[in-house]
């Protein structure tokens, strides 16, 4: 069966409470951060408090039409003078002096670039990054993915995400393993951004996430094919592109600009060409 998509046109506040309670069981998003990036339509400047009590809102009803078994993959980033923000809304999503709208179960980052030293000492780089011309920051290569649940307790499909062993006699060794290569590969995500010529042609949105990071979390989250994804902050549709890809049931997507939906309908578009040549 494919993808049953839904891209809907409008704020998705209002347009969430159109959604039946408890059916969703995953959550992927990435809101705006409220670091002035330039959207089409969304003002990304509104005060600190303004903008924490708005995710609150919207944070609220996400809660609402999750099922008890649901993730939420909350992915959001810094800007290196501002590097409390993700840590202020999570506190405000977990505040464990009131009723908190939700457990942290996982943190995991989201690695766009990195540099490791092989044993024989050279040095690899991969991935991409926004170099940042500065005496007193580093250029920032990572973001936060938060995995908040309703009970902290919601079993994820370590192995589903996992990679192979180094060591293969690992697999015999430890009883765990079921005889499987393969083991969880922990909370450090290195998913690079795809290789673009053109920005206003192959990426025409200003904070997009990669394919791979939600389909990450669609493996992770370990439903397989039941898995009813929600995206209340569409983009370009990255989150609608992976659901397409695994197979999932169903896919709900918002967005207050057209364009960015316009957008997303080509890339699936895209998709199913792509799909028809293989064959
Ligand atoms: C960080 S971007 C998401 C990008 C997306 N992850 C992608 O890869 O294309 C946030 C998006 O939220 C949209 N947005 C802002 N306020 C919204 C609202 N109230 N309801 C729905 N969408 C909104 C903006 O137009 C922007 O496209």
């Amino acid at each position: 069966m494919p993808t049953a998509i839904h891209l809907i046109h409008g704020d998705c506040l209002e347009k969430m409470k159109n959604m039946p309670a408890g059916e969703t069981n995953l959550v992927v998003t990435s809101p705006p951060y409220n670091l002035g990036i330039n959207y089409n339509t969304y003002q990304d400047t509104s005060d600190r408090s303004a903008f924490i009590t708005w995710c609150l809102e919207w944070a609220t009803e996400v809660k609402r039409v999750m099922s008890e078994d649901a993730s939420f993959f909350l992915n959001v980033g810094a800007a290196p003078s501002n590097p409390l923000l993700p840590h202020q809304l999570l506190l405000a999503l977990t505040d464990t002096g009131k009723t908190p709208l939700f457990t942290l179960q996982n943190t995991f980052h989201w690695v766009k670039s990195i540099s490791v030293q092989t044993r024989t000492g050279e040095t690899v780089s991969a991935g991409h990054f926004k170099p940042i011309n500065s005496k007193r920051y580093v250029n920032d290569c990572h973001e936060y993915v938060f995995h908040l649940t309703k009970s902290g307790t919601v079993p994820l499909d370590r192995r589903g995400a996992g990679v192979p062993y180094v060591y293969k006699s690992n697999i015999a060794r430890w009883g765990h393993t079921e005889g499987k290569d393969k083991r969880c590969r922990g909370n450090t995500w290195f998913i690079p951004y795809d290789t673009i010529m053109s920005r206003s042609k192959d990426r025409p949105h200003p904070a997009t996430f990669p394919v791979g990071l939600v389909e990450q979390c669609i493996r992770i989250h370990g439903q397989g094919e039941a898995t009813n994804l929600l995206d209340p902050f569409n983009g370009i549709g990255t989150s609608a592109v992976a659901a397409y890809r695994s197979g999932i049931s169903s896919y709900t997507g918002f967005d207050i600009d057209e364009d960015y939906l316009a957008v997303t309908h080509e890339r699936l578009r895209a998709e199913e060409e792509e799909e028809t040549e293989l064959f």
